[in-house]
């Protein structure tokens, strides 16, 4: 099972994209923890990236498909694999296309403005691993240390006010017409594109998708 999960910033790709790989057993594959990680450990990639993403714009296509080719190769994608975050543009969707990767389900996040941007001045993350938390919403068992590794969790540099701001136009300008293109691949039964929700908790959101990836098998024309 090939899946990508689309939505603009905080309305919780990542938060769903970890259970949906534990319920369904395949991998997760954030371009945007891959990028972090990068940064963190100051590789070449991370010091490109670095000023781009801390503005919140978009890295170059070359180093997203470098970094995806160099993942699909590993082992554990043989089952299938859960894109978060990627693709973003219509030429990352060509560069699917021209390596015969062919995706089963596209599933949209839907949350409200106001609630994206509540979701991400509270967020908390732990750049290892990717868990994430929110102070109200999902804390941690202690402030502001991780659950698993007791390691500090960090308030990410792009969920600065006006950085939240520039990545929702972004997505806007660059991502939001990629729906189009999913709903026509529907149509044509290319792939199976889907809205969930995620103006719920977290347990409702998950659920819903859930029972949307084990319907796969019955006749299912309606995406919304
Ligand atoms: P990326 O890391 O992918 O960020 P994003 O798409 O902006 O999405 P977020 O991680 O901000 O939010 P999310 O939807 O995953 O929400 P989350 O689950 O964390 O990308 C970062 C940057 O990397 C980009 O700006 C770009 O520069 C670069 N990049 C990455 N991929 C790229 C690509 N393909 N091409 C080019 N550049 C790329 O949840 C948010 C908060 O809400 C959390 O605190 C969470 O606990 C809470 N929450 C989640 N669900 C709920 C719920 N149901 N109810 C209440 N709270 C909730």
């Amino acid at each position: 099972m090939r899946i990508i999960l689309l939505g603009p910033p905080g309305v919780g790709k990542g938060t769903q994209a970890s259970l949906i790989a534990k319920g369904f057993n395949i991998p997760k594959i954030s371009t945007g923890d891959m990028l972090r990680d990068a940064i963190a450990k100051g590789s070449a990639i991370g010091k490109k990236v670095h000023d781009i993403m801390e503005r919140g714009d978009y890295v170059s296509e070359e180093i997203i498909e470098e970094l995806i080719t160099k993942r699909l190769k590993s082992g554990d994608c043989k089952e299938g694999y859960l894109f978060d975050g990627f693709p973003r543009t219509m030429s990352q969707i060509k560069f699917l296309e021209k390596n015969d990767i062919h995706i089963d389900y596209v599933i949209e996040i839907k949350v409200p403005e106001e609630e994206i941007i509540s979701r991400l001045s509270g967020r908390r993350i732990h750049i290892k691993s990717g868990r994430v938390y929110h102070i109200k919403n999902n804390p941690p068992k202690v402030d502001g240390i991780d659950d698993i590794t007791k390691e500090p969790l960090t308030h990410r540099n792009d969920d600065k006010p006006e950085t939240i701001k520039t990545r929702l136009t972004v997505y806007k300008q660059q991502t939001e017409p990629l729906v189009d293109y999913y709903k026509q691949q529907h149509a044509m039964n290319t792939l199976t594109y889907f809205t969930v929700d995620g103006n719920q908790d977290t347990e409702a959101v998950y659920k819903d998708i859930e029972h949307r990836l084990k319907a796969r098998n019955k006749t299912n024309t309606s995406y919304l």
